[in-house]
């Protein structure tokens, strides 16, 4: 099933009307939040949980549950926070900067309703350093809420202060792994710190925090509106809602929409993008979930659902539904080699398997691209793959491992094929 216009939740995603309050509140935005407030912190969070809302930021953990883990009242007098990231990073990932560009209303009321949820005190957005124009915008709107009594002392006159703070990043990928993100709001060197203890447990400044994607946080506003029950009846069973999918690569027309989870790829593509460049035969793989998730070949992902469950049983994952589509031109060993280096560069060298694994899996990655290698180092890297996967502090590590995963998994014939035509050339 694919979205009716009706259904969309970012109206405003292609810019064509102005971002700013006046035209937010003409779409609806920040109509009557003080009701949505007055339901209650208990209300709130199981509306969002009877949505099925999960987490839009890569990993999906249900939206709901993790607000739930806030403490219900502060402990001595310690503060709580929302943070929210939008330090969208992650090669393919473009989204969350088209809400901040032409929708960050609904990102701030988002903020208001999650933060009054979970009896943040403030909510910090923490913005990627490249999202400058972006970054601006922001500011301008949290301004335009503060002026208009939204946001700050006794928000939308329901007796609840919430402040909003925009934090601008400097061009770190690892500020976006949750905890790294924490240590940079405070200042430090942005490096991820060992979980458990979870953010929900000590978070920024030792508080009780929850972190959540801009998608998440944006969407909020509308499920309380329209209702769990609507939010829910799009997508499959433990994959709910909409989505925004940002799809980029061989595709006659790229771009970022939303659309129901659980969409097939190929309705998808044919119904956004106008198809794959040079037809569907011409389709190699597709990466379906920004560069941390492993890449799927053609015949599989054609009439796969794009959703948390349908990649995930191809061996890959709806990360943030950032696709990325390569037609049969693509030099896949150098994609792959491309992406081994990008996580060699942002590892941030904390942990042995990570800081030495990803310099050694870029360096054999590039040998088996220039075909200068030996057969028997396609096993040899594999292996590395899975001495970082699930040995390091953070996520980063598997997201270097996966790719080449993938790449060694559905395309080892032709690693193997520049390798003995190299060894005939040099024989020649
Ligand atoms: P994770 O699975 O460790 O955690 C997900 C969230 O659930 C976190 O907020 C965590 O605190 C919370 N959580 C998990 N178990 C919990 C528990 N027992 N108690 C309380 N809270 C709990 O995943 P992580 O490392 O936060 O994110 C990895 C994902 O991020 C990847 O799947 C990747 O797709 C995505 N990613 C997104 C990027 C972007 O630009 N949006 C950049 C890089 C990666
Ligand atoms: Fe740093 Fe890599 Fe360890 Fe993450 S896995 S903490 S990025 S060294």
């Amino acid at each position: 099933m694919s979205l009716a216009d009706k259904d969309r939740i970012f109206t405003n995603l292609y810019g064509f009307q102005p971002w700013n309050l006046k035209a937010a509140q003409a779409r609806g935005d920040w109509d009557n939040t003080k009701k949505i407030l007055a339901k209650g912190k208990d209300a709130i969070i199981e509306e969002i949980k009877a949505s099925g809302l999960r987490g839009r930021g890569g990993a999906g953990f249900p939206t709901g549950l993790k607000w739930s883990f806030m403490p219900k009242e502060s402990k001595d007098g310690r503060p709580s926070f929302l943070v929210i990231n939008a330090d969208e990073s992650e090669p393919g990932s473009c989204k969350d900067r088209e809400i901040i560009r032409h929708d960050p209303h609904k990102l701030i009321e988002g903020a208001l309703v999650a933060g009054f949820a979970m009896g943040a005190r403030a909510a910090y957005i923490y913005i990627r350093g490249e999202y400058i124009r972006e970054a601006e915008v922001l500011f301008a709107a949290v301004q335009e809420a503060y002026d208009a009594g939204l946001i700050g002392k006794n928000a939308c006159k329901s007796g609840y202060d919430f402040d909003v703070f925009v934090h601008r990043g400097a061009g770190a990928y690892i500020c976006g792994e949750e905890t790294a993100m924490i240590e940079s709001i405070e200042g430090k060197k942005g490096q991820p710190r060992l979980k458990p203890p979870f953010p929900a447990g000590a978070g920024l400044y030792g508080c009780p925090t929850t972190v959540n994607n801009v998608e998440s946080i944006a969407v909020a506003p509308t499920i309380m509106r329209r209702g769990a029950s609507w939010f829910s009846s799009f997508g499959r069973e433990n994959n709910k809602g909409t989505k925004l999918f940002q799809i980029s690569g061989h595709v006659n027309k790229p771009c970022v929409v939303e659309e129901a989870m659980s969409i097939s790829f190929r309705e998808l593509i044919e119904k956004h993008c106008d198809g794959i460049t040079g037809g569907w035969d011409n389709l190699l793989a597709v990466i379906p979930g920004g560069s941390s998730v492993p890449l799927v070949p053609a015949a599989q992902i054609m009439d796969a659902p794009m959703d948390f469950d349908g990649l995930r049983e191809l061996g890959s994952g709806l990360g943030t539904a950032a696709v990325i589509v390569m037609d049969k031109s693509t030099d896949i060993v150098r994609a792959i080699s491309r992406l081994s280096y990008f996580y060699k560069h942002e590892s941030c060298g904390q942990c042995t398997p990570c800081r030495e694994g990803t310099g050694w899996m870029w360096r054999v990655m590039e040998r088996l691209r220039t075909g200068d290698a030996d057969v028997s180092e396609i096993d040899m890297l594999w292996d590395v793959t899975k001495q970082v996967e699930g040995h390091t502090i953070c996520a980063l590590g598997d997201a270097a491992a996966w790719p080449i995963q993938g790449l060694i998994r559905h395309f080892r014939p032709e690693i193997e094929r520049r390798i003995a035509e190299n060894v005939r050339e040099a024989a020649e």
